[in-house]
């Protein structure tokens, strides 16, 4: 009998390939990033649904422009891309995060938290991190290219040079390797994404809410204001109640962090 690969592409793709006609997977041990290399193929006109996922990247990108630096061996890094048409894209983050961290907590035991727009946190240290791009092909279809990059924590990291100390998936998996991870969260994500295109994210508000680790908390938002958090709406808005009134973010430009009091 043959044996599984590591990555079990076989299976994922026969999880996947039914709900989604041509898909495929492709593991390589390098690359500088998932997302900008099917980003890359979109813009040439390479439209099929794929899950690329790499050993190492060497340029791997996060939200506003940052880097991302993942430890090899110790982190899943892969973008999954296809083509999607929703009637609104608000809240696709959101979605995308329920997601994740149902498949690698399934039930919440493990206390792994969603932090809008784009992170994984477990006990206020990130634990991954979502990058949502979009292109717009050279083809006759006008549908966007959907490119959704995930990188996640495996095991333990330096903290150095973060701008929030790092959790990772072996505090309560140790067991687990980054094959059986990637089996468990790919073919829930294509699910969520599917559901996501036609229902938007109403459907997900109450599971995020459940998440939600800035929800009754004082938050600090990049442009300086602070308020309480009053979690988001229906369509993945965060709400700030601030000494102004409530503020309404939907901006990813914005970023917001938990507010620590001096002396706290
Ligand atoms: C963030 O937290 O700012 C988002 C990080 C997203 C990182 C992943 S790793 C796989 C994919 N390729 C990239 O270059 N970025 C995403």
């Amino acid at each position: 009998m043959q044996q599984p690969s590591a990555w079990f592409e076989d299976e994922i793709t026969a999880a996947v390939a039914p709900r989604l006609p041509g898909f495929g997977v492709e593991v390589v041990a390098e690359i500088d990033s998932t997302s900008t290399e099917l980003m890359r193929r979109a813009r040439q006109g390479s439209v099929a649904p794929v899950l690329l996922v790499a050993l190492r990247q060497t340029a791997g990108r996060g939200r506003l422009g940052r880097p991302w630096q993942s430890a090899q061996l110790s982190s899943l890094t892969f973008s999954l891309g296809l083509p999607l048409a929703p009637r609104d894209w608000s809240g696709l983050s959101l979605a995308v995060g329920v997601s994740v961290a149902e498949s690698l907590d399934p039930g919440g035991a493990a206390g792994l938290q969603l932090k809008w727009p784009n992170d994984l946190w477990r006990e206020d240290r990130k634990l991954g991190g979502i990058l949502i791009e979009t292109a717009l092909p050279q083809s006759e279809s006008a549908q966007r290219y959907l490119v959704i990059g995930i990188g996640l924590n495996l095991g333990p990291r330096e903290a150095e040079g973060l701008n929030t100390p790092p959790a990772w998936i072996g505090e309560w998996r140790p067991e687990a390797s980054a094959g059986e991870l990637l089996r468990a969260v790919v073919p829930p994500l294509v699910d969520t994404v599917q559901a996501f295109a036609e229902r938007g994210f109403a459907p997900f508000a109450e599971r995020f809410a459940q998440r939600d680790t800035l929800r009754g908390r004082e938050v600090q938002l990049s442009d300086g204001t602070a308020g309480l958090c009053d979690g988001v709406g229906w369509g993945g808005e965060l709400r700030v109640q601030t000494a102004a009134g409530l503020q309404v973010i939907s901006s990813s430009e914005v970023s917001v962090r938990p507010r620590v009091r001096a002396g706290a």
